[in-house]
């Protein structure tokens, strides 16, 4: 058997880090070695441990730049973090490729959404006009979300249209935690595809998944797909 993969989690504090942490620590493959937040200068603290691959999920906006940082420490990075944009995940993988490393952004690891995806994908080959309604709770800071984006970006994709031309709806309310819906309106009928979370544990095993995957990855690709896919789900 492989020597435990050596992890870090940058803001490790938070939500989602403490989720992954405990996760992490749960797995006989994985080893957590570094625990890192908005004081740690990130590629010392990653050199320090020689972490290999590391999971981000701070502040959105800033998943790119860390994983930048976590190719020049030598780290293959899992950036979780929302707002990863198609550009900045290319020059991600552009990075990547050339140190012969690998990872993943992923704007959302739970096993639902991906499946919503795909079933929306099939629909919007035969309702060709739809629009995505994401809702979360107060604390979410970004609107639209990263998966309204990813979600755009994968239908707009079926009919060679602009992500921007498909209309997204972001609502904030106490009581939600994270939800999102697809419509599809034909003629006389509307399809409505909807994902709902209970809790953050929906997003423990994309996580691990996206972690165990990235150890071999070549190139930084964007989805959970990659990780499913490659564990057999
Ligand atoms: N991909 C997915 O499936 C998924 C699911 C849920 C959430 N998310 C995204 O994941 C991110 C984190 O969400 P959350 O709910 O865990 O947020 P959170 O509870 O606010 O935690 C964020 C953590 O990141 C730390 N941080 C901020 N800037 C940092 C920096 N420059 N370096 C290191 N650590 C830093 C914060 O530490 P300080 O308190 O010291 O600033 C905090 O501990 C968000 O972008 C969110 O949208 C993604």
């Amino acid at each position: 058997m492989n020597e435990p993969l050596r992890v870090g989690v940058v803001g490790a504090a938070g939500r989602m880090g403490t989720l992954a942490r405990e996760r992490i620590s749960a797995a006989d493959d994985l080893e957590l070695v570094a625990e890192i937040g908005s004081t740690d200068e990130l590629r010392q603290a990653l050199r320090d441990t020689a972490t290999e691959v590391a999971l981000d999920v701070t502040a959105a906006g800033l998943g790119a730049a860390h994983g930048l940082e976590m190719l020049e420490a030598g780290v293959r990075p899992v950036i979780g973090t929302s707002g990863v944009t198609l550009e900045e995940n290319e020059a991600l993988d552009a990075a990547a490729r050339e140190v012969r490393l690998g990872g993943l952004v992923v704007p959302n690891f739970s096993l639902g959404i991906w499946l919503l995806l795909r079933a929306a994908e099939e629909a919007a080959r035969h309702f060709p006009r739809f629009e995505v309604v994401e809702m979360h709770h107060l604390a979410k800071l970004d609107a639209p979300s990263g998966t309204a984006i990813q979600t755009a970006e994968r239908l707009a994709a079926v009919h060679g249209r602009d992500p921007a031309d498909v209309p997204i709806h972001s609502i904030r309310l106490p009581g939600l935690l994270s939800n999102q819906e697809v419509m599809l309106g034909g003629d006389g009928e509307v399809l409505r595809l909807r994902h709902e979370t209970y809790g953050l544990s929906c997003f423990g095993p994309g996580i691990l998944a996206a972690l165990r995957y990235a150890r071999a990855a070549e190139g930084v690709g964007r989805g959970i797909e990659h990780a499913f896919e490659a564990a057999g789900d």
